[in-house]
Order: C-alpha cells, then structure tokens, then sequence
C-alpha cells in the first residue's frame, strides 16, 4: 500500500430524514436533535469532525431542521447574558460550539435515501475524497472514527467504511459486507478489502456478519456511481448501491471499529447510548452510577 491521495478536507452529514423509527418525539424536532446526556446527537458527530483534522462540514439538510443550523450559529444575545451574568465558561462553551470550522448547507428537497443525501453535496465536495457520517450515530473508541478512516483512504487511495460484529439475528437491519483480510496493513486483521456489500440481507443470505456502522471515507467517484444508481425500494437511491459499485472496482476497504457503534435514531439504541455517555461522563458519572445501582434491578 502507498500514499497517494489527496488531504481529507471535507466532511458530508446528512440529516434530512423523516427519523420515523423515533416518532412521536421526531414529529417536530429533527432526531438529531434529540440529546444524549447534554449535547445533541449531530454535536458528537461534528465533535469527532474536529477531532478527525476535519476543515469544513456540508450538512444536508429538510424541512424542520432549522434547529440544527440554529445550534451551529452564533448566539450573540445568549453570549452577552451569560457574560454579564459572569457565566464565562458556559458563554466560551456557546461560542465554541462549531470549533472553528467553516460550514455549508444544501439541501434535499424530499428523503430520497441516504445515497441520494450524499449527492445533493457532489457540488460542494467536488473532486476530492470526503468523508460521511451518520448524525444519529455515535462512535465512541479509541480513536475518532472517522480520522482512522481518512489514515486508511489517505495511505492505500481507496474508500473506507467501519464495520462492527453484529449478532446473526440482527444483520436484517444492516448493510453487511462480503470481505476478505487485507495482507500486511498497519490496521492487522481489522482491515478488510470488501469485494461486494448486500443491504438489510436475512440471515440465512449474509455474507458475513460484520455490519456497517455509518462512518464512511469516499473518493469522488462515488458522485459518479451514485448519479447513475436507480432508485430501489420505496424510490431511494441507496449509499449501499454505490458502495458496491467501489468494490467492484477494489477500491474499497472496511475497518472493524474497535470501539463501541450506538445507533442512537433507534429507541433502545438511544437508550443505551444515553446511559453509558452518562457513565462515563466527568460530572455525572459517579451520581449516576450510584443511582443506577439504587434501583436493585
Ligand atoms: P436513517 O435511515 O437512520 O434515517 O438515515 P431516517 O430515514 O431519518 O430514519 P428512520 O429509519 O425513518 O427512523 C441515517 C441518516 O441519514 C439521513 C438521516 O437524517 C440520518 O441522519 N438521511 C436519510 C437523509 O439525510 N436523507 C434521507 O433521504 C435518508
């Protein structure tokens, strides 16, 4: 494998779904906008852009997703009241919410599926590889996820997807890969070079059980592919599709995430996410333990 990319600049998030597995709390407020202890879902996501050396993220945004622009705005007002209330920290906080980085809307007009998502941002990408993260899901591990992705993309030139293990019973909800161990890589055994991936398969029909998470690092020719994809099931253009499209041109790796995947847009995911974030949060996770062990389940 040789260096041979271009610099990961960029980072797409799409946040333009209806979020119909979280009603009736998602009627009026976008799901990325429901909050896990005391940030709002996209907030990890733009957090692990940073920590990832992201310069700019491109969100893909609907109808009632106002407050996700409005989060990442200044605040003017709320940050004078907190200053002249003495309250620094908490005004630094409010205007260091977007950590520097330059960001851009566009839009989709209906929820055309993910990969339809992907395209609505071809312009403001444009030739370069970018990256892609899922605003309801939250990667907790080790390393920013979406930073181990770019190292991958930036050294070997192809495109990069997390995967995780998930139980037999389960791989009906994921997009699920068919890959092999890539020889002699820096990342060992959790690199793998994905040779085909099947969306939602049952069981029986898996190739695998390693699903994919939802952090993706994409060449622009995956804009190519993915104008070119023909809308499936409920007239959706599918990320999955144009991923395939990569493999079969073997340029495309998956990387078993070595942390812990939290599909937050689901409820009991939501829940589990807000439980351990809370454990493990500085202020809260001593008082919280100790309640949780109170309650003698
Ligand atoms: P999901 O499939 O989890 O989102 O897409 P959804 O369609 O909003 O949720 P459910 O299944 O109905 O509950 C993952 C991410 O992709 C975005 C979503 O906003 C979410 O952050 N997305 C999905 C779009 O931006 N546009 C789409 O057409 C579909």
């Amino acid at each position: 494998m040789t260096g041979k990319t271009k610099k990961v600049r960029k980072a797409v998030l799409p946040v333009a779904g209806l979020g119909t597995r979280f009603l009736p709390a998602t009627k009026a407020i976008p799901k990325e906008m429901l909050t896990v202890v005391d940030k709002p879902l996209i907030q990890y996501a733009v957090e692990e852009c940073i920590a990832s050396g992201i310069e700019h993220v491109i969100f893909v945004t609907g109808r009632r997703k106002n407050a996700i622009e409005d989060h990442f705005d200044l605040a003017p007002e709320l940050e004078s009241f907190l200053e002249q209330h003495g309250k620094h920290d908490a005004a630094r906080m409010v205007h260091e919410i977007s950590g520097g980085l330059r960001i851009s809307y566009t839009r989709q007009s209906e929820a055309l599926g993910l990969g339809h998502a992907v395209l609505c941002a071809a312009e403001l990408v444009g030739d370069e590889p970018f990256a892609v993260l899922l605003g309801d899901v939250i990667m907790d591990g080790p390393v920013p996820a979406t930073r181990e992705l770019i190292e991958i993309c930036e050294e070997t030139g192809a495109g990069a997807i997390h995967v995780e293990r998930v139980p037999r019973e389960r791989v009906h909800l994921y997009g699920i890969v068919d890959a092999a161990p890539e020889k002699n890589s820096r990342w060992g055994d959790r690199l793998l070079r994905v040779k085909n991936l099947v969306e939602k398969p049952s069981a029986e029909k898996a190739p695998s059980n390693l699903g994919v998470t939802g952090r993706y690092v994409l060449p622009p020719e995956i804009f190519d592919y993915l104008a070119t994809t023909k809308p499936g099931t409920g007239g959706e253009i599918q990320l999955t599709d144009g991923l395939c499209r990569l493999a079969e041109a073997n340029k495309l790796f998956a990387c078993i995430y070595e942390g812990k995947t939290y599909d937050a847009g689901d409820k009991l995911g939501f829940l589990e996410a807000t439980v351990e974030m809370a454990l493990k949060n500085p202020k809260l996770g001593k008082d919280f333990r100790t309640y949780l062990r109170g309650l003698n389940l």
